[in-house]
């Protein structure tokens, strides 16, 4: 059976594609990109009935909010955008920290509305837990945002579990954008449960492993001076060898169902439930197309039971970051 074109967004009434649309590539991190191409590529997800959209003001820094936002602006109703805050940036593309502290979140969610040119972020993401500011700080400060009308509804990502719980209880969390795909498994231990028990939907980040599932990169030397991977551990060296056995395993199995590596990578997310969804990025739209191929991809039980040995948690070598 194939899923179906919307899942719910945490309890907030709002459906999302399940498999929406990851916007940060067109802005930084991964290589050369192209305006005119991200925004035919936007109007074609929606042409194409999709209808969740990923971004952040640390994308770019802040170029990626405008890309996306300009893109959507005729057509804001068809879309669920979602952005994050959280992660300071420099001009010079430096990193400078993390800020949970209440004036820094509504000062950032202003300057996010500015930039999307939006009167309301439908899903608004603390980016990373901010180790120095309680937690029950920075969403009391995003649930005022809801109160004003700014924010629709709430997420966090990369928060544990216990973090979900305690901002849980001071505003309902209807998203949380964890790292997830066959190379990155560790939400199975808990975390997919305690958003399931919270009707917090999981939005699995990097589902591609950062294109490297899809066995489309080859060699390291593939990649841009300037792209995040050169630097990323799985990446690097005998890593990256090593992690190609994996993708080898993945490209057998697709092969043998007569579906691609994205394909099946993004199948087997979204078998874990109404309550995970996707959001995989690409500036392409031909490999969009192909990722939402992957709704009419079913996996039967001893398909899933096969994956499960041959890439366990803790299977890929090297950090995720
Ligand atoms: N919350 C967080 O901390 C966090 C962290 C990272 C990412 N994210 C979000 O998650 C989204 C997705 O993650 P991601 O972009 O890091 O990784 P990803 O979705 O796992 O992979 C993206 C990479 O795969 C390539 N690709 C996509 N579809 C493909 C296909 N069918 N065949 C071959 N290659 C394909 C893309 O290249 P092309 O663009 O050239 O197609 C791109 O280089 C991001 O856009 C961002 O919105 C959030």
């Amino acid at each position: 059976m194939s899923t179906p074109s919307r899942r719910p967004l945490g309890t907030t009434g709002m459906q999302i594609a399940p498999i929406g649309l990851g916007c940060m590539g067109m802005s930084e991190f991964y290589g050369k990109s192209d305006d005119a191409q991200s925004v035919a590529l936007i109007h074609h997800a929606l042409d194409a009935g999709m209808n969740f959209f990923d971004t952040a003001d640390m994308y770019g820094p802040w170029t990626n909010e405008v890309l996306v936002g300009g893109a959507l602006r005729a057509r804001r109703d068809e879309a669920v955008i979602a952005t994050k805050f959280g992660v300071m940036r420099d001009d010079n593309k430096g990193f400078l920290g993390i800020n949970g502290k209440p004036e820094y979140v509504r000062a950032c969610c202003d300057a996010s509305l500015e930039r999307l040119g939006v009167d309301t972020i439908d899903l608004y993401y603390q980016h990373r837990v901010d180790p120095n500011t309680p937690i029950e700080e920075t969403v009391g400060a995003m649930a005022e945002l809801v109160k004003a009308g700014k924010v629709r509804a709430l997420g966090l990502s990369e928060a544990t579990p216990e973090q979900v719980r305690r901002a849980h209880a001071v505003h309902p969390i209807s998203a949380l954008q964890t790292e997830f795909s066959l190379w990155s498994r560790e939400p199975e231990l808990e975390l997919l449960d305690t958003c399931k028990e919270l009707g917090i939907t999981f939005v699995a980040y990097s589902p591609l492993g950062r294109g490297f599932l899809t066995g489309a990169i080859q060699s390291p030397e593939d990649f841009a001076a300037d792209d995040f991977r050169r630097h990323n551990p799985r990446f690097q060296g005998e890593n990256f060898q090593k992690n190609l056995d994996l993708v080898a395993t993945v490209r057998a199995m697709a092969a043998d169902k007569g579906v691609t590596p994205a394909q099946l990578a993004l199948a087997w997310l979204l078998s874990h439930g109404e309550h995970v969804v996707t959001i995989p990025g690409t500036r392409s739209q031909k490999r969009f197309d192909e990722n939402q191929g992957a709704r009419q991809v079913t996996l039967t039980a001893q398909e899933l039971a096969f994956l499960d040995e041959a890439l366990p948690v803790g299977a890929t070598a090297g950090a995720r970051y």
